[in-house]
């Protein structure tokens, strides 16, 4: 589990350390989600989302461009995608749940990309049957979101590699071995595959322009971790005659344990869209609070939401409403409330989550063919 002494570290393959938001922005060079623009999203979408309201969506590349264009009836597309190397967590389903208003409110195109090539080479331990199997169930999730198949179209890298192959070539002629270790960190000992594949994840945001023979915008949704893809995507956009891809980005949902991200490596950390309502339970009861010592400390003195798993949950993901949270806030910082009865109220919200998902993710199994990315072959005009 990452220490929050350590130092902040954050690339598509590695988190760890203190997550300091205002600095990533600075370092990676994105822009902050503001008011302003806030405003101009809710202008088109009629409605708030508690996502952006409590900054989990916090900042972005070229959003305003993006709206621009769509405001002169120049619609973009959205793109997004998982690394499939096990189970999906409610951490991985959060720019889902995102995407997907997105894209109903703005009525468009959703690229999602499993990038199962990806994981098969970054992950030593992972054999190639078991990168197969999670491709599987996490596409499960992915239709567990409730997106529509009509415009939505679920890309296997390996197995529709003929529709990704020709523009993967493209890119990868544009980008040196030089700049690929300088923005991604690669050294001597990875093995080759590993240094093609960010080409493999630039595809998907060319990939409409290039089906359809039109220069389209695209937008991605994702956590701020993937940017340096981005970066390089933006790069070769130009030199290949496509819009440079727009981004919004996400903070990590953290783990229900102390510090850091929620994590695979840490299974008590995670909460799985798999988890048994009583393997649920477990671990909201387990989670890690901002709690006193003893009861009687904690009546007198109150907690901390601040450092606090369950509040962040709360904050995050299970209570949009902005009175309940104030007034949950204000029961902790005083004292009124202990860390068990919180627990209690947050519990049944993820089970009651968690069934949802579960009951959809089983309606999915027999409608995977109906997102397939297969379905592009015959719009290709080559
Ligand atoms: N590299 C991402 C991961 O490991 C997967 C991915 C591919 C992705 N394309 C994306 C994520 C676009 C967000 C947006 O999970």
């Amino acid at each position: 589990m990452s220490k929050d002494n350590e130092e902040m570290v954050v690339t598509p393959w590695e988190v760890r350390g203190k997550l300091d938001y205002d600095r990533l922005i600075e370092e990676f060079g994105t822009q902050r989600i503001d008011e302003k623009l806030l405003k101009r999203i809710y202008k088109i979408t009629g409605e708030k989302h508690v996502m952006l309201e409590r900054e989990l969506f916090f900042s972005h590349r070229d959003l305003d461009w993006v709206l621009d264009e769509y405001e002169k009836g120049n619609k973009f597309v959205i793109y997004t995608g998982r690394g499939p190397s096990g189970n999906v967590h409610i951490g991985h389903l959060v720019p889902w749940i995102f995407t997907k208003w997105w894209q109903e409110k703005f009525d468009t195109r959703l690229y999602f990309q499993l990038t199962n090539d990806e994981k098969f080479w970054f992950e030593q331990d992972l054999s190639y049957d078991e990168v197969k199997k999670h491709t599987y169930e996490n596409t499960l999730d992915v239709i567990a979101t409730g997106v529509e198949p009509e415009n939505t179209f679920i890309i296997n890298d390996i197995e529709h590699i003929d529709l990704l192959y020709e523009l993967a070539v493209q890119v990868a002629k544009k980008i040196t071995f030089s700049t690929a270790k300088a923005v991604f960190g690669f050294e001597n000992s990875m093995n080759i595959g590993g240094i093609f594949y960010p080409s493999m994840q630039a595809v998907p945001a060319f990939l409409h322009s290039w089906i359809y023979g039109e220069k389209t915008p695209c937008i991605i949704p994702c956590a701020i971790d993937q940017d340096p893809h981005w970066r390089v995507t933006r790069d070769v956009a130009e030199k290949l005659g496509y819009y440079k891809p727009a981004s919004i980005q996400n903070k990590f949902l953290p783990g229900l344990q102390e510090g850091g991200k929620m994590s695979s490596s840490s299974p008590m950390s995670a909460l799985y869209t798999t988890d048994t309502t009583k393997v649920a339970r477990k671990k909201v009861m387990a989670a890690f609070t901002g709690g006193r010592e003893t009861a009687e400390e904690q009546r007198k003195l109150g907690a901390n939401p601040d450092i606090c798993s369950v509040f962040m949950y709360y904050d995050m993901l299970f209570m949009p409403d902005d009175k309940e949270l104030a007034d949950i806030e204000q029961k902790c910082r005083s004292g009124e409330i202990l860390c068990g009865e919180c627990k209690q109220i947050l519990a049944p919200r993820v089970i009651d989550f968690l069934e949802k998902h579960q009951e959809k993710r089983e309606e999915a199994k027999e409608r995977i063919h109906e997102f397939s990315a297969s379905r592009l072959r015959d719009d290709i005009r080559r």
